[in-house]
């Protein structure tokens, strides 16, 4: 595993769209997974800015998304669908074909997990997954439980990840409280991991991960099995890693 340990947001993201731009760079056809959430924006907007600029394309490249909310049109504005179009793919030169986030709507949730898992698993898993991290450990929506659960799933979210998410909709009420998730089965058969993570308010979450047991009370845990992890952070996000004498670079 590799720590990389950045001054502010600004700089993580860069190093992140550093990271993800060399995957692209490598292997043109590559499968991205990807993430929502805030703290992958910035990576993002770089990578959007790059693309535009000329440096790289994404006209081959395929992607899987993590995760989406039950019951959400891929229209509606809190949809990860819409979030991934506004915030990354309408900036690209990327096939919309190619890209691929579960169908929120589907009439059979059950059908559509199986059908996601099969396609992930047809792409040939993702070469790099990014990932960001909730309070409670969270990877993708895979919340805390008593196992972790390998396939694309059904979820319940936790009161904890519903009044995260909230400050995304007009009021708890209203945040949707299932999702699918990409399980961790296809997330640990990702080549690599990317995981960002900004904030003091992340920085147990991300000891509970790396030096905590492998618990799925604490789903990211599992992370300290792949075998290719890279985690991008900033010193808020870090610290308590870092006094607890786990080496970073930067
Ligand atoms: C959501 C997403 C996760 C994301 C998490 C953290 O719950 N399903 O994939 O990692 O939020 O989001 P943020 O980066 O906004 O803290």
């Amino acid at each position: 595993m590799r720590i990389y340990q950045e001054a502010d947001y600004e700089a993580m993201s860069l190093r992140a769209a550093r990271i993800m731009a060399a995957e692209v760079v490598r292997k043109p056809d590559c499968v991205l997974g990807l993430a929502t959430g805030s703290t992958p924006v910035g990576a993002y907007r770089q990578l959007s800015q790059w693309n535009q600029e000329g440096h790289l394309s994404f006209r081959e490249v395929r992607t899987v998304n993590l995760d989406e909310y039950k019951g959400l049109e891929p229209t509606h504005d809190q949809s990860y669908r819409y979030f991934m179009q506004v915030n990354f793919f309408d900036h690209l030169d990327i096939l919309r074909e190619n890209t691929h986030v579960p169908n929120g709507m589907a009439a059979d949730a059950d059908a559509e997990c199986k059908r996601y898992d099969e396609l992930i698993r047809s792409l040939g898993y993702a070469d790099l997954q990014l990932l960001g991290i909730g309070h409670n450990g969270h990877i993708g929506f895979n919340e805390p439980g008593s196992a972790f659960v390998a396939p694309t799933h059904v979820v319940d979210l936790t009161e904890r990840t519903i009044e995260a998410n909230s400050r995304f909709f007009a009021s708890a009420d209203d945040v949707p409280r299932q999702a699918m998730t990409m399980g961790i089965g296809c997330i640990m058969a990702a080549r690599r991991i990317l995981m960002v993570v900004s904030g003091e308010d992340k920085a147990q979450a991300i000891y509970d991960a790396f030096c905590g047991p492998i618990d799925p009370k604490c789903p990211a845990s599992i992370l300290q099995l792949h075998p290719d992890v890279v985690l991008v952070g900033d010193k808020a996000a870090l610290h308590k890693l870092v006094e607890a004498g786990v080496s970073v670079c930067g």
